[in-house]
């Protein structure tokens, strides 16, 4: 038994600023921001919370699925942002969409977190435990940056993206999903959001620190995907990465030796939306038309811990 992704969706807050307006709050400048990173606005939830907005794009992935809301066995919700640590999201998110039969938790692990999930998702779909799974990542990064930092406060957004898993019968399932995941928690300090510490904790980036580790894992998780998989590169429709700075992309890109192009990217409107970037990435391209049955991903993150994942999937 293998999980196949049978749905998608999406949430992304109405409120949207863009690097003008953001100019005025911290000293830097549209130019600045476009240059370093690609991004040229954000969206930001104001009322919504981690929840609600995890919650919609639940539900549309739910719609786009074909299930409904009580087959579905599992929740799992990636977020570091959330802002209740308990009941956790994906007990929200089974309250608001009416999963009575589901059971879940969330899954910190920064913006790798949603590849994480879904992974461990696919985990128990392997192993039996449940058949149907719903996977979101959801963050409200403005509740937990600087807005006087501005190495950090440019850089991230709000959102929330979903899948729906279903396990079907396979031959083979390593050549339908291979996952990967490593973690570095000696370089952890990179990248922090502690409580206790300061009044309002927010998030402390060596910005460098991180490029450098992302640029150089990103590239090498996917070589050992290819490698596990047996995989051409070639071979794979398109590598969709977390979306954190169009740099890294684009760096990964010629390490892997593969043109741009196959590397989507959208983070110059929702900015990095840690755990939410790539589903949100995935319910676009689905949308637009671009995933066909049979195709061959690559999802690749990192973030905070540090950690990196990925995984090798046939759509
Ligand atoms: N506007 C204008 N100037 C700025 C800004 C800004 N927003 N931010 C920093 N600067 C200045 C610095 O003060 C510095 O000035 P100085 O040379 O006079 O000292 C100069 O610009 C260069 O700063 P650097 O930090 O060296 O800039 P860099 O090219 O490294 O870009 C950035 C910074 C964009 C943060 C980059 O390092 C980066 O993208 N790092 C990866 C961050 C990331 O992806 N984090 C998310 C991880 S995912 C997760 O788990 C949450």
């Amino acid at each position: 038994m293998i999980g196949r992704i049978c749905g998608t969706g999406s949430y992304i807050p109405s409120h949207r600023m863009d690097n003008v307006e953001l100019s005025s709050l911290v000293d830097t400048s549209d130019e600045w921001i476009r240059e370093r990173t690609g991004i040229q606005s954000r969206h930001l939830a104001k009322q919504e919370t981690v929840s609600f907005m995890a919650a919609k794009a639940a539900e549309e992935a739910l719609a786009d699925s074909g299930l409904k809301a009580e087959e579905i066995d599992l929740i799992l919700v990636a977020t570091s942002s959330s802002e209740t640590v308990f009941p956790n999201t994906s007990c929200e998110v089974q309250k608001a969409i009416g999963a009575v039969h589901a059971w879940g938790y969330d899954l910190n692990a920064a913006c790798s977190g949603f590849i994480l999930a879904l992974n461990t998702a696919q985990s128990y779909i392997r192993s039996g435990l449940v058949k149907t799974a719903l996977v979101i990542g959801a963050e409200k990064m403005s509740r937990i940056v600087d807005w006087k930092d501005r190495g950090t406060c440019i850089l991230f957004g709000d959102g929330a993206g979903a899948v729906v898993l279903r396990g079907e019968e396979s031959e083979s399932a390593e050549a339908v999903y291979t996952a990967m995941a490593h973690s570095a928690g000696d370089k952890g300090e990179a990248l922090t959001l502690q409580y206790g510490t300061e009044e309002t904790p927010v998030i402390r980036m060596d910005g460098q620190a991180v490029f450098k580790f992302a640029v150089r894992k990103v590239p090498e998780i996917i070589e050992e995907m290819l490698k596990k998989a047996d995989v051409s590169r070639e071979d794979v429709d398109y590598f969709v990465l977390h979306q954190a700075n169009r740099r890294i992309i684009e760096a990964a890109a010629k390490r892997v030796g593969v043109e741009i192009e196959k590397f989507p990217m959208n983070l110059g409107e929702y900015a990095n939306t840690s755990a939410a970037s790539v589903p949100i990435l995935l319910n676009e391209m689905n949308r637009d038309g671009k995933l066909k049955r049979g195709q061959k991903i690559i999802l690749a993150g990192f973030g905070a811990g540090l950690t990196w994942a990925g995984c090798l999937m046939e759509w």
